[in-house]
């Protein structure tokens, strides 16, 4: 898929077949977030992917809106290391995120849907999936082939551009 089709044709899917995910296809995402940008190349991140069935389940409970983890075929967990200062944690939300859209935009050239889901219970993830003490999950994202068939670019639901676009100044 072209990149500008990839970032018209990513939106949440929430269903996934029951079709695995080549081993190639995972690892090309990974390496998608690990080549993301971060503030001076700190590359704050570590990925936990998970595709045994019982953990993807597990990993429903991290969070009221992870349920499509349930029927996924892989997860890719953004771990984080704890910050103490205000600055500090917000270019990490932010590095996070273009990690997270790398691969998203990886994953949808693929074929692949995605689906983000914040982690609520730290206790949970630092269980299932072994989280060092000093780090913390931070998000995940499950993947797989959308059960209702290929992805393709759609209009999406967003504020209209003139909206948003501000030319100069606001
Ligand atoms: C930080 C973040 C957390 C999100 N958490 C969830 C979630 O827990 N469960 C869920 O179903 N969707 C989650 N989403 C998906 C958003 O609701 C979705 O991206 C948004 O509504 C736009 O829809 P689209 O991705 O289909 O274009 C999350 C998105 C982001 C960016």
């Amino acid at each position: 898929m072209e990149t500008w089709d990839a970032i018209r044709a990513r939106r949440n899917i929430r269903e996934f077949a029951d079709k695995p995910i080549p081993r190639k296809d995972l690892d090309r995402i990974l390496e998608a977030g690990r080549l993301a940008p971060s503030a001076r190349n700190w590359q704050p991140w570590d990925f936990v992917v998970v595709t045994e069935r019982a953990s993807l389940k597990k990993l429903t409970g991290v969070w009221m809106g992870a349920g499509h983890a349930a029927n996924a075929a892989a997860a890719i967990v953004l771990v984080g290391p704890t910050q103490t200062e205000e600055r500090k944690r917000q270019l990490l939300e932010y590095d996070l995120g273009q990690a997270t859209m790398n691969m998203m935009i990886a994953a949808t050239d693929l074929g692949l849907g995605t689906c983000h889901s914040r982690v609520d219970d730290q206790d949970l993830a630092r269980e299932l999936l072994g989280i060092p003490q000093d780090h913390f999950a931070a998000y995940f994202f499950s993947l797989g082939h959308p059960a209702n068939g290929p992805l393709k670019p759609v209009t999406l639901k967003r504020r209209p551009f003139d909206e948003v676009v501000h030319r100069g100044r606001w």
